[in-house]
């Protein structure tokens, strides 16, 4: 009973919040989105979905990270068109041992197509599993007492899946150097400050061993805190150890600025992680985020909303997938020419 008064009263603070904070962001909206998409077709739609994130969360706060990766996985391969979710794809629910151990959780994509089946019965199949992600990543950072922001909404799903060497070239390793990781932000159209913003992404959630082994074996990278590396160790005896470590050691479950307060204590967990406070052109950035929250959270927000357009199918391009795991009419292999064009035409009357 308790809890169902505190989702009702979340959801109220929530609603209270989105009308304070519409309207305020100052990067643009691609065309084909809005943020009134759904208003009048499916209502109900983002407080469908915070609850039952809320309830999920309620169980274990650390699917929140699942679910604010996936979102950054399917936005920087292809673009937000939910590719990643689709069963074949190279950091699809079917390969996810795939190099560089790209690890997305499980229950991340199960998490999403239950989202799809309530938000599919309620309003029926008219809302995009690339939006589902979308709205996903933005409760992560929300319930996590992270910042609130509105998004827009709009995207379609695509019918196909990114190849591995596209997934590979788009994804930045955690090997990466400040160079390397301008580069690649850059080649998205984002900034410098939006790679630092969107690195403290990294204030919630886990790494594997194999992220980050080749810090401590078979030499140690002098940049880490020693205590901060003997601890390591321990939870990764060996460069193959299959173990995994809390991303920001000072409060994991949180969306708070304390990423770069680890930071600048060289108790970052990756080489993309530290070489943003060793770098003189990020440094100034992950101080002026330690000391001031609301400024790391103004620029993420900024970022997300950057990062949550990037390539998006709107209009009549790609599909509304009735499971996020498969392309609709997967099935249909020698009719699937036949199949398309039908679909078009019932898109096209929207
Ligand atoms: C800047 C380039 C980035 C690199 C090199 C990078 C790399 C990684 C790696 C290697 C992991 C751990 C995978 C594992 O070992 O299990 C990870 C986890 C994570 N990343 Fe990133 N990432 C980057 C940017 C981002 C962005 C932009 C976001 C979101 C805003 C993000 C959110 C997360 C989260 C939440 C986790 C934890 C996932 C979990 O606990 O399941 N990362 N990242
Ligand atoms: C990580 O990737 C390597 C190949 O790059 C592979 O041998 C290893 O099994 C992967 N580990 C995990 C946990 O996926
Ligand atoms: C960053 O990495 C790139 C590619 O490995 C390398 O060429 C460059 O020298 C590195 N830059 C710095 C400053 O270490
Ligand atoms: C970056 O911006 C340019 C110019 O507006 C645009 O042509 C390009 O498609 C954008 N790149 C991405 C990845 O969005
Ligand atoms: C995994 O890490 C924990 C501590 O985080 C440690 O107690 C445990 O021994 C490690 N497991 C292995 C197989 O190394
Ligand atoms: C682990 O370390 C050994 C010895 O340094 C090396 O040969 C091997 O390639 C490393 N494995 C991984 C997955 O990094
Ligand atoms: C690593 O361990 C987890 C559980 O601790 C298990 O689910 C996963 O399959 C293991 N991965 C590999 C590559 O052995
Ligand atoms: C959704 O698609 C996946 C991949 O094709 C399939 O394994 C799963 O059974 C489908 N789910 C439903 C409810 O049809």
């Amino acid at each position: 009973m308790a809890s169902h008064n505190l989702v009702f009263c979340l959801i109220l603070i929530s609603s209270l919040l989105v009308i304070i904070s519409e309207g305020q962001s100052t990067v643009p909206v691609v065309p084909g989105l809005s943020y009134s998409f759904y208003y009048s077709s499916c209502p109900e739609l983002e407080i469908i979905v915070r609850s039952h994130l809320w309830e999920v969360f309620n169980n274990d706060i650390t699917q929140a990270a699942g679910l604010l990766r996936l979102h950054f996985h399917d936005c920087f391969v292809q673009g937000c068109d939910g590719s990643v979710l689709l069963d074949g794809s190279t950091s699809g629910p079917s390969e996810q041992d795939a190099p560089p151990n790209l690890t997305l959780r499980s229950a991340a994509f199960t998490i999403i197509d239950d989202l799809r089946a309530l938000v599919h019965g309620a309003c029926g199949s008219i809302v995009s599993c690339a939006d589902i992600v979308a709205l996903a990543a933005r409760e992560s950072v929300f319930l996590p007492n992270g910042p609130y922001y509105s998004i827009p909404l709009g995207r379609r799903d695509s019918v196909n899946f990114a190849t591995r060497p596209v997934t590979l070239a788009n994804l930045p390793p955690p090997t990466f150097n400040t160079t390397s990781l301008i580069n690649a932000f850059a080649a998205k159209n984002l900034t410098t400050t939006d790679l630092v913003a969107l690195s403290g992404g990294h204030t919630i959630g886990r790494g594997h061993c194999t992220s980050f082994a080749d810090r401590l074996y078979p030499t140690q990278d002098p940049t880490m805190d020693q205590t901060f590396v003997k601890n390591l160790k321990l939870t990764c005896p060996t460069n193959t150890t299959n173990n995994s470590t809390n991303l920001d050691i000072r409060s994991p479950n949180l969306f708070d600025n304390k990423y770069y307060v680890d930071l600048m204590n060289r108790q970052g967990l990756f080489t993309s992680d530290q070489d943003l406070y060793t770098d003189s052109r990020t440094r100034n950035i992950v101080l002026d985020f330690s000391i001031n929250q609301n400024l790391f959270f103004e620029k993420f927000v900024e970022g997300m909303l950057k990062m949550g357009q990037l390539g998006v199918l709107t209009g009549t391009q790609g599909e509304i997938r009735t499971n996020c795991s498969a392309r609709n009419g997967n099935n249909v292999d020698l009719a699937s020419v036949v199949g398309e064009h039908q679909e078009q035409e019932m898109l096209s009357q929207y």
